[in-house]
């Protein structure tokens, strides 16, 4: 679907006018009966609220924005509001209509960043789609923002939906599809040509650096492991990056401890943490970050097998630390672990901000509301929970400390990888954390009730979110670039 930006509406096509209520300006400037229309469908204005009638030929539509206006989400809500309505109606083509509203250049843009969101399918596999299923809308005209409109979407947003829009695929992607291996070629085709550095470390790769827990969750599939490593260099030549690191499980069964049958299938998704990471990449390299970024994604597929882990395995991590895998689908951290170890020893990062799709736990915390935010460091988990309410990708922070750390004891190694059931997303973090050198800021992101989602929003469809491209990208811009 295309964004465009024009001075005035075009003849013929669909119209969308942002209302905060029956009499606001625009309704009463388009006249006719609309009025009459809205009360008797007793529109209020309401955000998310929308009332459709046909006027002088078109398809009009009254979108309500809410007391929000031109403020904050509104405007990213109002386009996605206005594509959710439309996007299968039949019409081709819709003018936004900001005539008056006080929508500056970057609400106007941020219109667009909505519509393009709510805009995004993944049809591919629907081959026997009915035409009233496919989606008709393939453009967006916003009319009268601010001066630069089109400017700002092109440089600041359009990247924004563009790596967006490749989290959700990936996340989309069932587990026959992406694994490992083809995660990587997915990546590599998708940065093609927007200056991010790619590196991939095999298994040999891996074994030679000890990352023993890393590839002790791979054993057991006849996928092999990947580690993926994504440079942007944006920013002052030879400053410290921070460092995105992303859980790449592209499949878990849970291994040898197997989960239950019913709604495995959701763990295609467990990928959402690397997912994020490359989404972030691409949308900070389309728009040329000013910012060092190095990413890692541990990528494995969870699954038991003849050569398997078993549950009491001792596996010895790239850190030297030995772990006790008491539960092997609490494959997560072992994953990030290695991770972890392998970006600090190599690139120094300034921060460390982990992104895992981790614990069931979290959803029992948090719903889906917000994503766990865990940290070494308040000025850290400020400016992330900053971005995350800048963004919408929101951040509730949760605590560590040394009791927690305690219950990950174990009698015969280092640490065993699960504790008890209670504060079972602490005692995850707590893990991560032991591989998080001394005086290295680090935060941990538990997002496992965020990467999918069971109802559509204003800016997606039910499905892959794109939760952690948003909030990197944003969380980046605040840091480095103002
Ligand atoms: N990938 C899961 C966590 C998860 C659960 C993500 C539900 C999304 C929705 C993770 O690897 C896992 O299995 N965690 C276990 C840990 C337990 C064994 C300590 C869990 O949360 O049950
Ligand atoms: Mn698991
Ligand atoms: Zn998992």
């Amino acid at each position: 679907m295309q964004i465009r930006f024009a001075d005035q509406v075009p003849d013929g096509i669909a119209l969308a006018i942002p209302a905060s209520g029956i009499d606001a300006d625009p309704v009463r400037r388009l006249g006719g009966n609309l009025a009459d229309a809205l009360s008797k469908q007793r529109f209020d204005g309401e955000s998310g609220s929308v009332v459709e009638q046909f006027h002088d030929g078109r398809r009009v539509l009254v979108v309500g924005i809410g007391k929000k206006g031109a403020a904050g989400d509104g405007p990213e809500k109002l386009g996605g509001n206005a594509v959710a309505k439309l996007l299968t109606s039949g019409e081709k083509s819709v003018a936004i209509d900001l005539t008056g509203l006080g929508f500056d250049a970057d609400a106007a843009a941020t219109v667009g960043l909505g519509a393009a969101l709510r805009s995004w399918r993944y049809d591919r596999y629907r081959t026997r789609l009915k035409d009233k299923q496919k989606a008709t809308l393939d453009e967006v005209v916003i009319v009268g923002g601010g001066e630069g409109a089109e400017q700002r979407y092109k440089s600041r947003w359009e990247p924004v939906f563009h790596g967006v829009s490749l989290t959700r695929e990936l996340v989309t992607e069932p587990a026959n599809i992406i694994y490992p291996e083809t995660f990587v070629e997915r990546v590599r085709s998708a940065l093609d040509g927007t200056g991010v550095e790619i590196e991939v470390l095999d298994r040999a790769a891996m074994e030679k650096l000890g990352m023993g827990a890393l590839l002790g969750v791979a054993q057991g599939s006849v996928r092999e492991a990947r580690l993926l490593v994504l440079k942007w260099n944006g920013g002052t030549p030879g400053s410290q990056p921070v460092a995105f690191v992303g859980k790449g499980v592209t499949f878990d069964t849970g291994g040898i401890s197997i989960k239950p049958a019913a709604g495995m299938e959701a763990m295609k998704w467990d990928m959402g943490g690397a997912g994020a990471v490359v989404g972030a990449f691409r949308a900070l390299a389309l728009r040329k970050a000013k910012a060092n970024i190095v990413g890692i994604c541990g990528l494995v597929e969870n699954m038991p097998g003849g050569n398997a882990q078993r549950p009491g395995d001792v596996v010895t991590t790239m850190s030297g630390q030995t772990v006790e895998v008491i539960n092997t689908d609490a494959e997560g951290r072992l994953v990030l672990g290695d991770a972890i170890t392998y970006v600090t020893r190599n690139y120094k990062p300034s921060a460390i901000i982990d992104l895992a799709t981790l614990t069931g736990a979290i959803l029992i915390s948090l719903g889906h509301e917000f994503a766990g935010l865990f940290a070494n460091n308040d000025e850290l988990a400020d400016a992330l929970k900053t971005a995350g309410d800048e963004s919408g990708d929101k951040l509730w922070r949760m605590p560590l400390a040394e009791p927690f750390d305690r219950l990950i004891d174990s009698p015969i190694a280092d640490m065993k990888n699960v504790g008890p059931r209670e504060g079972g997303s602490i005692t995850a973090a707590q893990f991560i954390q032991r591989f998080v050198e001394d005086g290295t800021r680090w935060a941990h992101i538990d997002m496992a009730g965020k990467a999918w989602s069971d109802k559509p929003s204003a800016t997606y469809e039910k499905g892959a979110t794109g939760f952690g491209v948003r909030l990197l990208d944003q969380y980046v811009e605040d840091t480095f670039e103002r």
